[in-house]
C-alpha cells in the first residue's frame, strides 16, 4: 500500500478566524501524529488579489507563528511558504496546458471573488485552482484537509491528475487525492448572517472570532452573534431553516470535540442566552492562549524565519525530484 501523505495550505492575508482554525488548523494538528504532513503559507495564492508588499512579508510570518502557536510541531511537520519552493509555479504552469477554461469557468471560488467585473480579475484569480492541484501534486500528497469552500478545488485537482496521468499514459502517477474535511462543522459560518461563510474579507469583524481577539472582544462578539427568538430544539430536525442558531451549536459542539446531537440534549429547551455564556467561556479557553503565543512568537522573527528555512530545504528536495520526473515525462529538459 501507499504511503499517505497530508497536504494543505493557508494564505497569509492576515486575520486568521475559527473558521480557518475549526475548519482546517485543528484538523492539522490531529494529523500530524498519524501522517507525513506538509503544511504551506500559500503566499502566492494570496497575490491574486493585490497585497502591500510590506504587509505580506508579516503575514507570511504570522501565518507561520499562527500554525505553530495552534499546536503544529515544526519537528513532525514540513512548515513553508510557496514562494521558496519554486516547483510550485512550474507545475502550476503545466497543469494551465493540462486544465482547461471550461473547468476554469465552473469554479464557484472565482465567481464570488471576481464578483460582478469579472474582466477586471486577475488572470492569477482565474487559474488559482492550477495553483492549488501544483501544490498538492508537486509533492504527490494523497489527502487534503480543508473546510467544505475548497471541495471543488480539490475535485478539479482529482480532474486534472487523472487528466495527466492519462495524457501522458503513466497510469497512477499522481494520486487521486482525497479530501479530509470535518463531518461535524464543514463551514463555519458568519456571526452576523448564517447563510455566509466566516471570511476575512468580511467587512464586519463582528462576524467572526480572529485567533487574536482578546476575552473582552469574543465575549462582545458572541454576545451579539445573531441567533432567533425559538428556544434551543433537543432534535436536529428542530434546527431547520435555523441557520445562525445551528452554526452556533455547531461551533460549540467542535470546540468541545463533541457532536451536534450531544448538544441538543445538554441545550434542548434552554435560551440562547445559557449556551451564548458557555460558548464565550470554552472559546476564550481554546483561543485565548493561541492569540497570546502567535504575538509572543511574532516577537522573535529569527525563530520563525528558521522554521520556514529548514520547511523549505525538505519541501524542496522533494518537489525538485518529483518535478524532474515530470519534465522527463512531457519531453521537457532542464540544460544546466
Ligand atoms: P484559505 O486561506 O482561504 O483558508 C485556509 C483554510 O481554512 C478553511 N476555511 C474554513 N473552513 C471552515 N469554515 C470557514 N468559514 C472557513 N474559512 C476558511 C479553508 O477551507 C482552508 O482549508 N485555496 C486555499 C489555500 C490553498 C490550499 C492549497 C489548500 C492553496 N493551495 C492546497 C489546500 C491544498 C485557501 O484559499 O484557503
Amino acid at each position: 500500500m501507499k504511503k499517505k501523505r497530508v497536504f494543505s495550505g493557508v494564505q497569509p492575508t492576515g486575520n486568521l478566524h475559527l473558521g480557518n482554525y475549526l475548519g482546517a488548523i485543528d484538523n492539522f494538528v490531529n494529523l500530524q501524529n498519524k501522517f507525513e504532513c506538509i503544511y504551506c503559507v500559500v503566499d502566492l495564492h494570496a497575490i491574486t488579489n493585490h497585497q502591500d508588499p510590506k504587509q505580506l512579508k508579516s503575514n507570511i510570518l504570522e501565518t507561520v507563528a499562527s500554525f505553530v502557536a495552534s499546536g503544529l510541531s515544526t519537528e513532525k511537520n514540513i512548515i513553508f511558504n510557496q514562494a521558496s519552493v519554486a516547483a510550485h509555479s512550474e507545475l502550476a504552469w503545466i497543469f494551465n496546458c493540462v486544465s482547461r477554461i471550461g473547468w476554469m469557468n465552473r469554479m464557484t471560488q472565482f465567481k464570488e471573488k471576481a464578483g460582478s467585473n469579472k474582466e477586471n480579475a486577475s488572470v492569477g484569480l482565474l487559474v488559482y485552482p492550477n495553483l492549488m492541484a501544483a501544490d498538492i501534486l508537486i509533492y504527490k500528497a494523497t489527502h487534503v484537509p480543508v473546510g467544505e469552500d475548497q471541495k471543488q478545488h480539490l475535485e478539479l485537482t482529482r480532474d486534472i491528475a487523472k487528466k495527466f496521468n492519462n495524457d501522458f499514459k503513466c497510469k497512477d502517477f499522481f494520486p487521486i487525492v482525497e479530501p479530509l474535511i470535518s463531518k461535524d462543522i464543514p463551514r463555519v459560518m458568519s456571526l452576523r448572517n448564517g447563510k455566509k461563510k466566516m471570511s476575512k474579507s468580511d467587512d464586519s469583524d463582528y462576524s467572526r472570532i480572529n485567533l487574536k481577539d482578546d476575552k473582552d472582544l469574543i465575549n462582545l462578539k458572541i454576545k451579539k452573534a445573531t441567533t432567533d427568538a425559538d428556544s434551543i430544539p433537543s432534535e436536529i430536525s428542530g434546527l431547520k431553516d435555523r441557520a445562525e442558531a445551528k452554526n452556533l451549536l455547531s461551533i460549540y459542539a467542535s470546540i468541545n470535540k463533541t457532536n451536534l446531537e450531544k448538544v441538543l440534549k445538554d441545550f434542548g429547551g434552554k435560551n440562547f442566552s445559557t449556551l451564548k455564556s458557555s460558548l464565550s467561556e470554552t472559546i476564550i479557553e481554546k483561543i485565548c492562549p493561541i492569540g497570546k503565543e502567535i504575538t509572543k512568537l511574532l516577537q522573535d522573527e529569527k525563530y520563525l524565519t528558521t522554521i520556514l528555512k529548514k520547511g523549505t530545504n525538505k519541501a524542496d528536495l522533494i518537489a525538485k525530484e518529483n518535478i524532474k520526473e515530470i519534465y522527463n515525462l512531457i519531453g521537457l529538459t532542464k540544460f544546466t
